[in-house]
């Protein structure tokens, strides 16, 4: 269960912090992480909230999704130490969260970020039932046949999981022919496409949009 706090580290000093209810007595709540470090705090009220936990993990080539993934932490107020990189972290990782918001670069002709193979097999044989998963990408929409296509990969190999999807996105004002992450028949893409090659300028408005829809499930 997440907790927001709010209390004093000294005597007039009022600090708000989020950690997990481990042990509570008399005033003292122990194992707050607040920030890097772990203390006591002396608590003053506690709002027990349900907000959920939200972890980002990516797969990134030139570094063009890594960056992404950082302005998504931003706007969604997520600590640099709950974004993670694939090739860097173990599957058993997704464990610590709610909400997993995944996100892959486009290689090849429409494959997978070569960081995403091991972690995928990781994780796409975990039983995720009562998680939620966001999915994002960036690609070049004149790869017009396999435009963000991983992002679509992402979405088929993990159906399995149990876990629930989340946030899926329009394509209103794209420019592409085809993309296995939005079905011909479908109304949305299965998560946010970016196109951080040829249109950067309209990444803010995507991701205002986007993350705005996850936020709205971090707290239902
Ligand atoms: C050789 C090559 C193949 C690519 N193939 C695709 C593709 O099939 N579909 C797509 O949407 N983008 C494709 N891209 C574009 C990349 O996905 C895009 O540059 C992306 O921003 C890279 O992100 P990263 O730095 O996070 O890996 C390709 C780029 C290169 C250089």
């Amino acid at each position: 269960m997440a907790v927001k706090i709010y209390g004093s580290l000294e005597i007039n000093e009022y600090v708000e912090a989020e950690g997990a209810l481990s042990e509570y007595d008399g005033g003292i709540l122990w194992n707050l992480a607040l920030g890097d470090w772990r203390t006591n705090i002396y608590v003053i009220s506690i709002n027990v909230s349900n907000m959920k936990k939200i972890g980002i993990f990516y797969g990134s080539a030139t570094g063009t999704t890594q960056n992404v993934s950082m302005r998504i932490a931003k706007m969604l107020n997520i600590a640099d130490s709950d974004v993670h990189d694939v090739g860097k972290t173990l599957p058993s990782a997704v464990g610590g969260y709610d909400i997993l918001v995944l996100g892959t670069s486009t290689w090849g002709s429409g494959e997978l970020e070569d960081d995403w193979f091991d972690f995928l097999d990781g994780i796409e044989v975990l039983d995720l039932r009562g998680k939620e998963i966001a999915l994002f990408g960036c690609g070049d929409e004149t790869m017009s046949d396999t435009f963000c296509s991983a992002v679509g990969i992402l979405h088929d190999r993990l159906s399995g999981t149990g876990a629930m999807f989340i946030a899926p996105y329009d394509t209103i004002g794209y420019d592409f022919d085809e993309s296995l992450a939005k079905p011909a028949e479908a109304e949305a893409a299965v998560g946010l496409l970016l196109d951080e090659v040829n249109h950067p300028e309209l990444t803010p408005q995507r991701l205002a949009g986007w993350t705005k829809l996850i936020m709205d499930s971090q707290t239902a």
